[in-house]
């Protein structure tokens, strides 16, 4: 080996060196710190955990029982910190419409997870991972209110959760249409048992769930197939992060655990 080789490999060292200094002192000051495992390439906020910004409204996905998060994602969550050998920890409830400027901004978590659809305006902002679920759109009315049809809904009210795919579909898709937004989904339904709406536009997984469990005198008339595809969302700033968790993913999915989720969590 010459002489310009060993050169270029201790300065490689140096520099390896003082980055994990940088990344141990950072961490001091409260500011993004360098992970544990010292050749990831990745940031934490917090070492030792994969800090998760949720909108834990979304069941079967990502939901309080109590104060502790649960639900297919939650679940997911662990398994890939995990596999990276780190524990998942869940910030307290954000409101979903600022899950994604929130890991954009970067400092508080290091994912977004909360049933987030991949579309072109939040690539702008973040990445995103190997998608993690397919969903469809769906709509939902009181059993009783003779409603059977999208076209009924022409200049009626229609209630999402604010920022959310649903929300956009049916402000786009139904003429006329008043739509009305909530920061919960649980108010989402709420307001349509009280008649302040009519219709609500959400996630077909999620209407499922509510009307199997606390929203009984309410049903799905439709599943629109909007093919739309969940992943986790990253800071464009922290892309071994994305590499790191695509890995996670398709380890889960390769050794059953994945399915295992699925089985609990989405049948
Ligand atoms: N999939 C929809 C979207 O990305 C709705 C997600 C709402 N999530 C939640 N946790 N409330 O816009």
């Amino acid at each position: 080996m010459n002489i310009k080789k060993w050169g270029a490999i201790i300065a490689a060292g140096v520099l390896a060196s003082s980055l994990a200094l940088f990344g141990c002192s950072s961490n001091d000051q409260g500011s993004t710190s360098s992970t544990s495992g010292t050749d990831s390439g990745y940031t934490l906020i917090n070492d030792g955990k994969l800090t998760v910004a949720a909108s834990l409204d979304f069941p079967p996905f990502e939901n309080l029982n109590g104060d502790k998060p649960e639900g297919f994602e939650v679940d997911l969550m662990g398994l890939l910190a995990e596999e990276l050998g780190v524990e998942s920890n869940y910030l307290p409830s954000t409101k979903f419409d600022t899950i994604v400027p929130l890991i954009q901004t970067g400092g508080k978590a290091d994912v977004g997870v909360s049933g987030i659809t991949i579309n072109d305006e939040r690539l702008e902002q973040v990445d995103f991972t190997d998608p993690i679920c397919d969903v469809n759109q769906s709509i939902t009315v009181l059993k009783d209110a003779g409603v059977t049809d999208v076209a009924q809904l022409e200049g009626k009210k229609v209630g999402g959760q604010t920022g959310t795919t649903g929300y956009e579909w049916a402000a786009e898709n139904i003429k006329d249409v008043e739509m009305v937004g909530f920061d919960e989904m649980t108010a989402v339904f709420a307001a349509l048992q009280s008649g302040q709406i009519d219709a609500i536009a959400v996630d077909w997984p999620v209407a499922n769930y509510y009307v199997k469990t606390a929203y009984t005198d309410c049903e799905i008339i439709k599943e629109i197939p909007t093919g739309e595809q969940y992943a986790i969302a990253v800071s464009k700033e922290n892309p071994e992060l994305t590499k790191a968790l695509n890995k996670a993913i398709k380890a889960v999915r390769e050794n059953g655990k994945y399915d295992e989720l699925v089985a609990t969590w989405l049948q």
